[in-house]
């Protein structure tokens, strides 16, 4: 890769600044729902410790209001868990601008939320150079904020001493580059969620790529719109439908197509209530909503991703936290698993899918990104590897 890397730079007594990703979720009471992102952070800032740095770890979490930490911005419960994760203390350090802290060669210390920093999201140069002076060695290993040119993601690396990637960028950037640049063929996208305008501009970008080009959810309802199928009560943007028209025509004029359900899950609601019934696409009712697709659609999928070479896949096919409409992404994760194809996985929905289906072992790769992960796959440069391929 055209960029320099945390591996071979020497780091014995250097501050190392490393820009890491650990916006996790946190529940109701403010405890960290899933710490896979924390996870994947610790062998880069274990490389450093170990190579006798003092190291100083930052990461946004959420989306602050810039010049205000409120409590529930703060990454005190991240700095405990990486503590735990390390086995030694990981200090958090409230404010750490001006450097007016201590971090001694081979410890660790956390910096507060850097989204609260005046300037962060607007990328302000005063601000990215202030920081950059904070270390001899910026690392950046925040592959799911890669897309973000922010100052501690894109700025600092213009300015520092040294700027390189750390680990888990290198790794994402490999196995993701590895899945869409020279996939091994037939390659099969699977994009669903909700909504189809949060990722109309992955759809069409696939279209020109993937062999197939699976869609659900949501997404899938606005293309059955599209080939005027009636949907009831389902969510759907039917202002949309003439893109998925253009993106069914794109598959069909490469020979391929956008499969769409055969059979649909139903209820009038997602109450618990709420009675759910598998229906023939054909008879879904007015006031019925589709929540998830059916056997015998899974069953069609699942033979088209048992020929796969690649698959790469974003979002749930129903609304799986609910077992009533947990079929069709369980069928989907069985699939996957099962599969002697290179995956590889992206995004909270995803990623929370295959733990509760426990299929983590049995994909190729999964990737720590949401909104990076999509734009990478489209093939939009990301500003913050951009940056460091600026310097190398
Ligand atoms: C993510 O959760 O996808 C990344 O941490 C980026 O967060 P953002 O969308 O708030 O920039």
């Amino acid at each position: 890769m055209d960029f320099r890397r945390l591996v071979d730079q020497e780091l014995k007594d250097r501050r190392v600044f490393i820009r890491a990703d650990l916006n996790v979720p946190l529940d109701d009471t403010g405890a960290i729902a899933d710490d896979t992102r924390i996870r994947a952070s610790v062998p880069g800032i274990q490389f450093c410790l170990r190579a006798g740095a003092a190291v100083m770890v930052t990461s946004h979490l959420g989306r602050p209001k810039e010049g205000e930490l409120r409590p529930q911005d703060s990454l005190a419960p991240v700095a405990h868990r990486l503590g735990e994760l390390l086995g030694r203390e990981a200090r958090l350090v409230r404010d750490w601008i001006d450097g007016n802290f201590t971090v001694n060669a081979g410890h660790v210390v956390v910096l507060e939320n850097c989204r609260v920093n005046p300037g962060e999201k607007a990328n302000d140069e005063g601000l990215a150079r202030r920081m950059a002076q904070l270390c001899d060695v910026y690392v950046n290993d925040a592959f799911g904020t890669a897309h973000r040119a922010e100052a501690t993601t894109e700025g600092m690396a213009r300015f520092a001493l040294v700027a390189c990637a750390g680990p888990l960028l290198c790794a994402e950037l490999d196995a993701l580059g590895k899945a869409i640049e020279a996939p091994r063929r037939p390659l099969v996208a699977i994009v669903a969620g909700s909504k189809v305008s949060t990722k109309l501009t992955i759809l069409e970008s696939l279209a020109h790529k993937v062999d197939q080009l699976i869609v659900g959810g949501g997404i899938a309802n606005t293309f059955l719109l599209a080939e005027g199928v009636a949907i009831g009560a389902s969510l759907a943007e039917p202002d949309l439908v003439e893109e998925a028209r253009t993106i069914i025509k794109a598959m069909r004029e490469r020979g391929a197509a956008v499969p769409l359900p055969v059979d649909v899950v139903v209820a009038a609601d997602l109450s618990p209530s709420a009675v759910a019934r598998t229906v023939p696409v054909a008879e879904v009712g007015s006031d019925d909503r589709i929540l998830d697709f059916g056997p015998r659609t899974m069953a069609e999928l699942g033979a088209m991703i048992a020929g796969a070479g690649t698959i790469v896949w974003n979002g749930p096919i129903g609304v799986f936290e609910h077992e009533a409409f947990a079929g069709g992404t369980r069928a989907l994760a069985a699939a996957i698993a099962a599969s002697s194809a290179f995956s590889i996985a992206g995004g909270g929905d995803t990623l929370a899918a295959i733990a509760k289906f426990g299929i983590t072992d049995r994909v190729g790769y999964i990737s720590t990104g949401g909104g990076a992960f999509l734009e990478f796959l489209e093939g939009r440069e990301l500003p913050a590897v951009a940056a460091l391929r600026a310097r190398a």
